[in-house]
């Protein structure tokens, strides 16, 4: 049994008892941050609380079904594995960044309209900047590739045929010189 001596020490050096925060600077879909945070606090959640951009989704926290999926320097990343405090200085994307700058759906947003690769919508964003990623880095894949792709990014709604045939027909139309 722990003693009472260790149990106070213990309870002295718990990080809930005071906050450790740190400020953190990063640009986010090309707009520039900086704000205070707690050490602890996990990326997705500063997306979320501080900056109000709730398009990133939480699953289930501990990087297993890829809701949380995000483009940190371009690479996919989970946010909810990530803390805030690690991307300082970092260019980070999210789901509200892939769209035009003129407001209208990027090809793969329209593709995903068209092949009915959403319904519900919760692993859509994960979806989304995962294969900005893939088909950027891999502009004519096969099926296979695709499906590979994704094999890190849950869906309980669409069987993933629909996704399949999205990334396809986007990548068709990238190939084609569409944006
Ligand atoms: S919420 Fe991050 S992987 Fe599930
Ligand atoms: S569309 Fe519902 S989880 Fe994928």
């Amino acid at each position: 049994m722990t003693s009472p001596a260790v149990q106070a020490a213990g309870a002295a050096a718990n990080p809930h008892h005071s906050a450790d925060m740190r400020r953190v600077s990063l640009r986010v879909n090309g707009k520039p941050y900086s704000a205070e945070v707690e050490s602890r606090t996990t990326l997705v959640d500063f997306l979320r609380h501080s900056l109000l951009l709730t398009g990133t989704h939480v699953g289930c926290e501990h990087g297993v079904c890829g809701a949380c999926t995000i483009l940190i320097d371009g690479r996919s990343a989970r946010s909810c594995l990530t803390l805030a405090v690690q991307v300082e200085g970092c260019d980070i994307t999210t789901i509200e960044g892939l769209a035009n700058a003129d407001g209208s759906l990027s090809i793969l947003q329209q593709a995903f309209s068209e092949k009915h690769g959403l319904q519900c919508g919760f692993c859509t964003p994960g979806m989304l900047t995962t294969l900005s990623e893939f088909l950027r880095d891999h502009p004519a894949p096969s099926e296979q590739q695709v499906r590979e792709a994704i094999s890190g990014n849950l869906c309980r709604c669409t069987g993933y045929q629909g996704i399949v045939e999205a990334a396809l027909l986007a990548a068709s139309r990238i190939a084609a010189g569409g944006r």
